[in-house]
């Protein structure tokens, strides 16, 4: 049949917190031709346990690479094309398996998870002036449930298997990416055991300036360093794809980056000083801060950018991370069931145009960046008997744009020069009532692209631009400018400042719950 020549496609698997996808670029215009989403299941075994089935992770990107090459092959795209694919990955969130039978030996545990809490209040006890960030010089992190160190320090502890495999040297330790990279490599039978800086420096056992697992942080956690993966750059070929799916017998080859340095690399974001902010199951603020690594004074983590080559030098941000966003949608429509769909929520909000005086703080996994508070919990304030479902669907659209305000303040403060415009992409971008009221509480504009799909433009530029694939040059002059739309702050300040600072007393009501 009549096949379409486009050139070099580049394709990418972002495994997030709530779904899998799989998309094909071209290259040459970065346009997206194809791409499939299935949702991810969590379970919530516990109060406050968050987990996810390592092997339905796998078992949907296998669907989603499927189903994508199905629908490229009747657009009469030769997936033969593809020469090159990027992993991008949820962070944080831990696993450990059986190198000899390639088995998970327990579920994943969540970035959201917060079994941990105890633990890490023991460990800050632990420390001289009960200090948080104790390990700050040398990770860019606090102590927290966030981060995979204390989630394998309490697999190891609880599991059995874990604990025996660990023993009989058996065990492998990854994120997400290494254990697709290790699956889709070969597994069992000759997988590469990889990871890459960005998501390396999310663990609290890497050292963000030596770029290697650091033995006194694995002592630390009592992590025995044969577990790990190798730490690669986030851009050059880790290995080949090994795959029994027939329709999925191209060459590719395979590298990965953080979700969230993917979407820095997707809006563009190389110079010193540019940031972006994505909206997914929770919201990240991340701003080049180029070859140093800043030490925040407000409340950031320090963490890799990306390192785009073996030979290139690593470039570090200011993260701002806000555990929950996306996740109150989801949250409302299944626990509250008051709404059916997101498309419902913006709906529902739009028709007041006002919380009404409600306040929705959603500390459902305690409070991240900047307050790092464990023990917060989720409160709903400010109800009177004219409050209705609407005004909580506002309040709670509200919420995530309260949220990165306190973000993005402590982000100008750091860095003392102020955001002009706020870059922005991720799911919850497609509401238009978000973004408006985002503006509105920043008092700046805020800039979304017309291709949504930021992170896996990422991952698929990483990916194509690795030496050996060469098919995407990242020379910011070859880069062609984005489409993009621009919503302006429409309400006065004055009104602003005053919204948010009733969401500062909501906040501190909801801090130090369980004491
Ligand atoms: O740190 C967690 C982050 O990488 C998850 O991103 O898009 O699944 O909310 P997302």
């Amino acid at each position: 049949s009549h096949r379409i020549m486009l050139g070099p496609l580049v394709a990418a698997i972002d495994q997030g917190t709530s779904s899998t996808r799989f998309l094909v670029f071209n290259s040459k215009t970065a346009e997206l031709l194809s791409h499939h989403q299935v949702e991810i299941k969590q379970s919530f075994p516990k109060e406050g346990w968050v987990e996810e089935d390592p092997k339905e992770i796998l078992q949907s990107v296998y669907e989603c690479m499927e189903r994508t090459c199905e629908k490229l092959t009747q657009l009469n795209i030769d997936i033969s094309n593809i020469k090159a694919i990027g992993v991008t990955n949820q962070r944080e969130t831990t696993l450990v398996w059986d190198k000899e039978t390639g088995e998970p030996l327990y579920n994943a545990i969540v970035w959201l998870d917060l079994r941990t809490q105890s633990t890490v209040e023991n460990l800050i006890n632990k420390t001289p002036g009960r200090n948080k960030n104790h390990l700050k010089h040398k990770t860019g992190l606090p102590i927290s449930t966030y981060f995979s160190a204390v989630k394998l320090r309490w697999l190891m502890d609880n599991v059995k298997e874990v604990h025996e495999a660990v023993v009989s040297h058996r065990a492998m330790f990854g994120t997400v990416d290494s254990w697709l990279i290790w699956c889709l490599t070969g597994g069992k039978s000759g997988g590469v055991h990889c990871t890459d800086v960005t998501n390396a420096s999310r663990t609290m056992l890497f050292n963000i300036h030596t770029m290697d697992w650091d033995a006194e942080l694995c002592k630390y956690f009592g992590i025995p360093m044969e577990i790990l993966p190798r730490v690669r750059s986030s851009s050059e070929i880790y290995g080949l794809m090994v795959s029994t799916h027939k329709s999925l017998l191209f060459t590719h080859n395979f590298t990965c980056l953080g979700d969230q340095s993917a979407a820095l690399v997707g809006q563009m974001c190389f110079q010193d000083g540019q940031a972006k902010n994505t909206y997914g199951t929770g919201c990240f603020l991340l701003r080049n801060t180029g070859a140093k690594p800043v030490m925040s004074e407000h409340g950031l983590l320090t963490t890799v950018a990306y390192k785009l080559g073996r030979d290139k030098p690593a470039c570090y941000a200011l993260e701002g991370s806000v555990a929950i966003a996306g996740a109150v949608v989801r949250w409302l429509q299944d626990n509250l069931g008051i709404i059916g769909s997101s498309e419902e929520l913006e709906k529902l909000a739009a028709s007041v145009g006002t919380s009404y005086g409600c306040y929705f703080v959603p500390a459902f996994s305690g409070l991240y960046a900047p307050y790092w508070e464990p023990s917060a919990r989720g409160i709903i304030c400010g109800l009177t008997q004219f409050t209705n479902k609407r005004h909580l669907a506002f309040a709670a659209l509200e919420a995530v744009c309260f949220q990165t305000r306190e973000i993005l303040d402590a982000m100008n403060q750091d860095s003392g020069i102020p955001l002009t415009q706020l870059q922005v992409d991720g799911g919850m971008t497609s509401n238009k009532l978000l973004m408006q009221l985002q503006a509105d509480i920043l008092c700046i504009p805020v800039v979304k692209p017309s291709m949504p799909e930021t992170t896996a433009l990422g991952a698929a530029m990483a990916a194509g631009a690795a030496e050996g694939v060469s098919v995407w040059s990242l020379n910011p002059d070859d880069l062609s400018e984005v489409t993009s739309e621009k919503f302006e702050p429409q309400i006065n300040p004055e009104e602003s400042e005053f919204r948010y600072a009733r969401w500062k007393r909501a906040v501190q009501k909801s801090m130090n719950w369980e004491t």
